[in-house]
């Protein structure tokens, strides 16, 4: 077994009211890691459960049970180490969009002047496109995608250890997405951060990811398994997809979302049940190196064969 991974999520259990007196299971005993300096994607269908695990993960939301570990010291509140993008943006009204970024960034460098802080948060907002003077506007005269842009600029800027990501794509046009797509993998290889991205389109998945979490339906939905993206890096968007695995891995992606997220939903832990994420590992290249030594999930990684 490998050593413990940077981020562990430890038999995570979420419960919560069902609105007519029973108690809804939104997911029970979810095991994972995730290594430093890995992006990792999580895909499943809607409400089974994504953004409730990065609510925690964000240190927003206490789990029935189960602990979350960064480096070793359990997770409990907010924290500057922690970089959020949320699914709604979440963004404060009564700033400008420079002052949303700003504000994070004079919490994170204390000892910066305020020309050196405004110059930071600048150089993240022209990194998603948001320069001149929109830059004052408040998030009220702002389109939903331009929300969504100062949202990322403000989690970009703040070079957390660990940048958390809901959605973050989901207002953009497919141009403007694939612009901060490229800045997102700037950003993160010029870093040693670790990402954590919730997304629904698996082609933004394949491209970015090292690995792709797949979750089961709710109730009871699981992280049922740990996809590895066996395309070597830089990838480009138009290239990838003449990779031998790409279609492969699509298809193993698009099986699971289609079939098999149903058929295992709803099922109760039974004790000794292993609820890690089965590693999947796909190739059709020949290519592929060594297995590699850290498996997060724990257990040998399952070679799966895939036919066309
Ligand atoms: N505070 C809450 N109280 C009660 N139920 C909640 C609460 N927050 C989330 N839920 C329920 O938990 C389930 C999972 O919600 P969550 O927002 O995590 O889904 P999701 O996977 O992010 O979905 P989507 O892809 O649509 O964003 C849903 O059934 C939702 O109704
Ligand atoms: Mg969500």
């Amino acid at each position: 077994m490998a050593s413990k991974p940077f981020l562990s999520i430890e038999g995570l259990t979420q419960r919560f009211p069902d609105g007519q007196g029973d108690t809804l299971t939104v997911f029970e005993d979810a095991s994972f890691g995730i290594e430093k300096g890995e992006f990792v994607c999580i895909i499943g269908h809607s409400g089974c459960g994504k953004s409730t695990i990065m609510n925690i993960l964000a240190g927003l939301a206490e789990p029935t049970s189960g602990v979350i570990k960064m480096d070793g010291f359990e997770v409990s509140g907010p924290s500057l180490d922690r970089g959020v993008v949320f699914q709604n943006y979440s963004l404060l009204p009564w700033l400008s969009a420079l002052k949303n970024v700003t504000f994070g960034v004079k919490a994170r460098h204390p000892d910066w002047n305020k020309k050196k802080v405004e110059q930071h948060a600048r150089e993240f907002l022209a990194k998603v496109g948001l320069d001149g003077d929109v830059v004052h506007r408040k998030p009220s005269q702002l389109s939903g995608g331009m929300r969504q842009r100062v949202s990322i600029a403000r989690a970009f800027a703040n070079q957390s250890e660990l940048l958390l990501l809901d959605e973050p794509f989901g207002a953009l046009d497919a141009l403007t997405r694939g612009t901060i797509q490229d800045e997102l993998l700037k950003v993160w290889g010029d870093s040693e951060q670790t990402v954590f991205m919730i997304t629904h389109d698996i082609d933004e998945a394949i491209l970015l990811a090292d690995r792709i979490l797949l979750m089961t339906n709710g109730p009871f939905a699981r992280v049922a398994e740990s996809v590895e993206i066996t395309i070597p890096r830089p990838r480009s968007r138009t290239e990838i997809v003449e990779h031998a695995n790409y279609y492969a891995i699509r298809n193993h992606l698009v099986q699971f979302l289609g079939h098999r997220s149903k058929e295992l939903a709803g099922q109760q832990v039974v004790e000794a049940d292993d609820r890690s994420p089965q590693t999947v590992r796909i190739d059709k290249s020949g290519e592929l190196p060594d297995a590699r030594s850290a498996d997060t999930s724990g257990g040998a990684p399952h070679l799966l064969a895939v036919n066309d």
